[in-house]
């Protein structure tokens, strides 16, 4: 498959600041990356900079064969990249379907195939942004994303704050796109083993730095190294 994004030592911060250090990874076209590890680690910090809201203090990123250090947020959103927030700014005076169709942008997915994997949205698709439920409000944010037809999906603590039977719901929408719709994906999870029974690969941080890079199934399968690497001491 072919690369899609590299980061090569990214450097980045918040003005003078510094957040993450020495970041490189590459992910080809299909590829789901868990992005782990513990609060505050730098985790928002990573998509922000893919999206272009932090400062580059060094390095570079590559997305589908272009620099696109310098460019700005929204052309990046048009470039492919679709980031889902981790706060999922609703509008209150827009229905869920003016939600969707403001920022849809032509391609394979369109309310129909929103709609199909996210029944729950049609049903709620005439009410208000202020009239949903935090789930519900989180379906909104990824199908938003899903809307503009982007080439990755940046999804951050998407099933925060999230009763158990909307994160099966999520969970059962994230397989889908990563499984059967081929959509590459970097999710950033607190729960880790979710996080890694979605993805084929995983990234750890701690404070801002890279500190384990496998499978996703390898390590899964050593409980005690997640721990030691994610869990809250
Ligand atoms: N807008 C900002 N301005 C200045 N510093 C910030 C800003 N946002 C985050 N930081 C700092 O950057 C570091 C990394 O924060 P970040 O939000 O990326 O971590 P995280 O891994 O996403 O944490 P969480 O699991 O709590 O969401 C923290 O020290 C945080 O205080
Ligand atoms: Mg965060």
């Amino acid at each position: 498959m072919a690369e899609l994004l590299a980061l090569d030592k990214v450097t980045a911060g918040y003005g003078e600041s510094i957040v993450l250090e020495d970041v490189s990874f590459t992910l080809n076209e299909g590829d789901s990356l868990a992005l782990l590890g513990r609060n505050g680690v730098g985790k928002t910090s990573l998509l922000v900079t893919l999206m272009g809201l932090t400062r580059l203090h060094g390095g570079g990123i590559r997305w589908a064969g272009s620099d696109i250090a310098r460019m700005p947020t929204h052309r990046r959103s048009r470039a492919g990249l679709g980031w889902v927030p981790q706060e999922r700014h609703m509008f209150p005076s827009l229905t869920v379907e003016e939600h969707l169709t403001v920022v849809a942008r032509p391609g394979r997915w369109n309310l129909q195939k929103i709609y199909e994997i996210f029944p729950r949205l049609a049903e709620r698709r005439a009410n208000m942004g202020n009239q949903l439920s935090g789930g519900e409000q989180q379906m909104v944010a990824i199908a938003r994303a899903l809307m503009t037809n982007p080439r990755i999906l940046l999804l951050d603590e998407p099933m925060e704050g999230l009763a158990p039977i909307i994160v099966q719901e999520l969970v059962r929408v994230i397989r889908r796109l990563v499984q059967e719709e081929g959509m590459s994906v970097i999710v950033v999870e607190q729960h880790a083993r979710l996080a890694l029974s979605l993805t084929q690969r995983a990234i750890v941080l701690d404070r801002g730095r890279i500190v384990h890079d496998s499978d996703s199934a390898s390590l899964l399968a050593d409980g005690d190294k997640l721990d030691r690497l994610v869990a809250v001491a």
